[in-house]
């Protein structure tokens, strides 16, 4: 069964739009992709300061290198941590957000699995596989559901239901914060935590109230885990935590305090907004769709499928960042040592030398693997977990929740301002709601 997707929508654009952050195009960046793909597959951006990587070849090859390609400014050009650095050097910014940067600057020392490199990171890598088991992530199915399904008793029962506020936000949420052993009644700040992490990923520029505000939040975050682990370590408990701090390699040391504390914000971080963004992606699509709503019902063996092109054709992560070690060659082009690489999987998932019809949304076919969660190496930890919670959300969805359709069909729908994290930021919609 094939759809069509919302790319025959897409603005004609430049890469240039996209960064300058043009909401059409945050919204629909793919023409804009292809058109660069098409002519300069390669190339150097000015104002990313980056090599702009866009087709499938060339973004796989560099992703399964990382002897060749280093995670050394996996979170881009412009992220929080640099930006501590220029709040360092500024007077003008309070005492306690320049001690709060400092703090954050000290801890980044530590490179940790997105940002370290082989052979730190396979260190890294297999103390975390020990601890982020298949076993923890399939208990959680059920709960998953559970939560789902009170989720739904509170959808609004006499007009519209944002369901990026009432669906897709709290379950990954609730979902990381259970496996970080965060008590229910923290949930809010928890939010608060992952917001400030992620506010400043994606965008050139930063306001500096939003920036004191984020180093706030930050500090209360490392305060919390360091207490938490400190409890830990007296009072260990089956749970993620006392599982990384018992973590070991034969003859090795322990992870570290701000190894563990780099490792919590990537869990936070990487785990909550991305799945977040898949789960409103998939009601959208879904929304826009009557019969496809119809044919997940009828076959809910198809899910599967469904969540996999909607991670193809609208990636909450829209690319990834690696930095040159050497000088070196992507496909025929010269990319200096040290040259900052962005490669745009958003681009590559729809590239049709790899995928037939690639803008369609197809249910049927075994599609080539998506390259949504990266690959070799430092490919996503919490695949699995994203794929199993997305699924058993949906699936209880569909089952509760018919006549899926947009509150408003003539309103734009509004995206976040980044041109990295790709994510609807509110989703009116209709419904009929059975009960449960
Ligand atoms: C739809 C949801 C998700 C998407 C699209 C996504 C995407 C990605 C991508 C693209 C990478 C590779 C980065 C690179 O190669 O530099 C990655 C790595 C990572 N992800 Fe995810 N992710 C998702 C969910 C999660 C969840 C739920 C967790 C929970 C813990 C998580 C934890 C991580 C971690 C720790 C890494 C770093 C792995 C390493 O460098 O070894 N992710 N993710």
């Amino acid at each position: 069964m094939t759809e069509r997707a919302e790319t025959t929508t897409c603005p004609a654009a430049t890469f240039d739009d996209l960064l300058a952050l043009r909401p059409d195009v945050v919204r629909c960046p793919y023409s804009a992709y292809a058109a660069q793909r098409d002519s300069e597959p390669v190339t150097h951006n000015e104002q990313l300061g980056a090599w702009v990587v866009t087709r499938h070849e060339d973004v796989l090859d560099v992703l399964r290198d990382a002897t060749r390609f280093s995670n050394r400014m996996a979170s881009g050009p412009s992220s929080v941590s640099s930006i501590a650095q220029q709040i360092l050097q500024n007077d003008e910014i309070p005492e306690r957000t320049r001690r709060q940067a400092a703090r954050r600057i000290e801890l980044s020392k530590s490179r940790v699995l997105l940002f370290s490199d082989p052979p730190l990171h396979k260190r890294q890598r297999s103390l975390v596989n020990a601890a982020f088991t298949p076993r923890r992530v399939a208990e959680l199915d059920g709960a998953v559901k559970e939560l789902t399904n009170q989720l739904i008793d509170n959808f609004a029962s006499d007009g519209p239901t944002d369901i990026v506020a009432a669906f897709s936000m709290p379950i990954p949420m609730t979902v990381i914060a259970t496996l970080l052993g965060v008590p229910p009644s923290h949930m809010a700040t928890f939010k608060d935590w992952s917001n400030a992490f992620t506010r400043g990923v994606g965008a050139l520029s930063h306001d500096i109230d939003a920036i004191i505000e984020i180093f706030d939040q930050v500090d209360a975050f490392y305060d919390y885990f360091t207490e938490e682990l400190d409890h830990r370590r007296e009072h260990p408990v089956d749970d993620l935590l006392s599982d990384l701090l018992a973590a070991r390699l034969d003859g090795e040391a322990p992870l570290t305090l701000p190894e563990l504390l780099q490792m919590l914000v990537q869990f936070l971080v990487a785990g909550n907004e991305t799945t977040t963004n898949l789960l409103t992606s998939a009601v959208w699509t879904l929304a826009k769709d009557p019969q496809l709503q119809n044919t997940l019902r009828q076959d809910p063996s198809k899910l599967t499928n469904f969540l996999d092109e909607v991670l193809r054709l609208e990636p909450p992560v829209q690319g990834i960042w690696r930095v040159a070690v050497d000088d070196v060659e992507i496909g025929g082009t010269h990319v200096p040592a040290d040259g900052l690489i962005y490669l745009v999987t958003g681009s590559a998932n729809r590239d049709p030398e790899v995928y037939t019809q690639p803008d369609d949304l197809d249910l049927d076919e075994s599609r080539p693997r998506h390259l949504t969660f990266g690959r070799g190496e430092h490919s996503c930890l919490g695949m699995n977990l994203a794929k199993m919670e997305s699924k058993a959300a949906l699936t209880v969805l569909l089952e509760r929740c018919h006549d899926i359709a947009l509150a408003d069909p003539g309103q734009d729908v509004t995206f976040h301002r980044s041109f990295v994290l790709h994510g609807i930021e509110s989703l009116p919609l209709t419904m009929s709601t059975t009960s449960d």
